[in-house]
């Protein structure tokens, strides 16, 4: 029977191509096993999409593949932590971002359940409450920010670096201010992530409380895109009371906390609607999903927005309902989640 040391002497020949320096050196090998003539080597890498699975796979087969007592060789794959990603591969700084104090990312399994609505209000709500912020539409495929906030100006820059809008006393960057806002754009995953990548790096956000991400639906390459340009950033989940949300919205998180990301808390919207403020609430799409979620997975439950319709046409007519109705019932509640949010940070510092 081979020894380890033997297979990890092997190994020693196995060099990652972009550090240069053996697996065994740098970490990666997390474990090595052997029964009789089957040899097990687990590689910790820091996605299973990871592009150098299949050709360090294939190295670690060829050189301990080769050894003598040795008749087979299976490379399991573990997924790196976020402290042993950052050590191996330190992000260069975003030079956009270098004065935000905090990310929070607005996300959700599924589509239309008025992510870009809760990005929008929570980010007027936290501005309201003294913080200086900013709202990066990071919906590349459908950016929707610019007609809920009635932006038609397209972007400046200086010195090679793009200037966000300022309006109703947010800073707003969305790839729909950047071309014809009703272009359809088809990114494949590297350029997403490099779009992505650009819109933190080279806009001037400046000196920020928060940075709010609107997030497109699901659990594609733009979060994770964000959350491997963001390792600290906090994550706002929206869903509805539907069962059908329930299970896009679990995966979603399921997502966030394989990358990492701390999931602040849930929004339930579109949870009820009042026909009079007097009125029984009417549970249009069912009862309790965010309650459900919030205690099946610890997640905290910052707020239950109404159906209004002022919201669908403030998000219409680019006026959003913190600004033309502070004090309806779901920019009431917005505002309440924002001191939740503030409350829970405050907390955690
Ligand atoms: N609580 C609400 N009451 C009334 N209308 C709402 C409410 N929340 C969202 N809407 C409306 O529902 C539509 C979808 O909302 P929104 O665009 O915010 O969803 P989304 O999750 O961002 O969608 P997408 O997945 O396409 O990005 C919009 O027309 C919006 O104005
Ligand atoms: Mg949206």
């Amino acid at each position: 029977m081979v020894e380890e040391r033997v297979v990890r002497q092997a190994l020693q020949s196995v060099l990652h191509p972009k550090l240069g320096k053996s697996l065994i050196d740098i970490g990666l090998i997390s474990d090595v096993s052997i029964q009789g003539e089957s040899v097990k080597v687990t590689l910790a890498l820091k996605s299973y999409r990871s592009p150098l699975r299949s050709f360090l796979t294939s190295q670690i087969e060829k050189a301990v593949g080769a050894l003598p007592g040795v008749a087979s060789v299976q490379v399991e794959i573990a997924i790196m932590s976020r402290e042993e990603s950052e050590r191996l591969f330190p992000h260069p700084p975003l030079k956009g971002v270098e004065k935000v104090t905090r990310f929070l990312a607005v996300a959700s399994g599924k589509g239309g359940v008025g992510k870009t609505t809760v990005a929008v209000n929570v980010a007027l709500a936290l501005a309201r409450q003294g913080c200086k912020v900013g709202l990066l539409d990071a919906d590349i495929y459908g950016p929707s920010v610019p007609m809920m906030l009635g932006v038609t100006e397209t972007l400046d820059q200086v010195n090679g670096m793009i200037l966000p809008l300022e309006k109703y006393g947010l800073r707003i960057v969305s790839l729909g201010m950047t071309a014809g806002q009703n272009d359809a754009f088809i990114w494949r995953g590297p350029l997403v992530s490099k779009m992505l990548h650009n819109l933190l790096d080279q806009v001037q956000w400046g000196e920020l409380d928060y940075l709010v991400i609107d997030l497109p639906p699901g659990t594609g390459d733009p979060s994770i895109a964000i959350a491997q340009a963001l390792p600290h950033c906090l994550v706002l989940m929206v869903t509805t009371p539907q069962e059908v949300a329930l299970a896009d919205v679990r995966r979603s998180i399921g997502l966030f906390h394989k990358t990492g990301q701390t999931i602040i808390g849930l929004v339930e919207n579109m949870s009820y609607f009042l026909p009079t403020p007097s009125a029984q609430p009417i549970e249009i799409f069912g009862h309790g999903g965010g309650e459900k979620l919030s205690q099946e997975t610890g997640i905290p439950l910052l707020g239950r927005v109404p159906i209004e319709l002022e919201l669908r046409q403030g998000g219409d007519s680019g006026i959003p309902l913190m600004v033309s109705a502070p004090e309806s019932l779901a920019a009431v509640v917005f505002q309440e989640i924002g001191r939740q949010i503030l409350e829970i940070n405050a907390a955690s510092v």
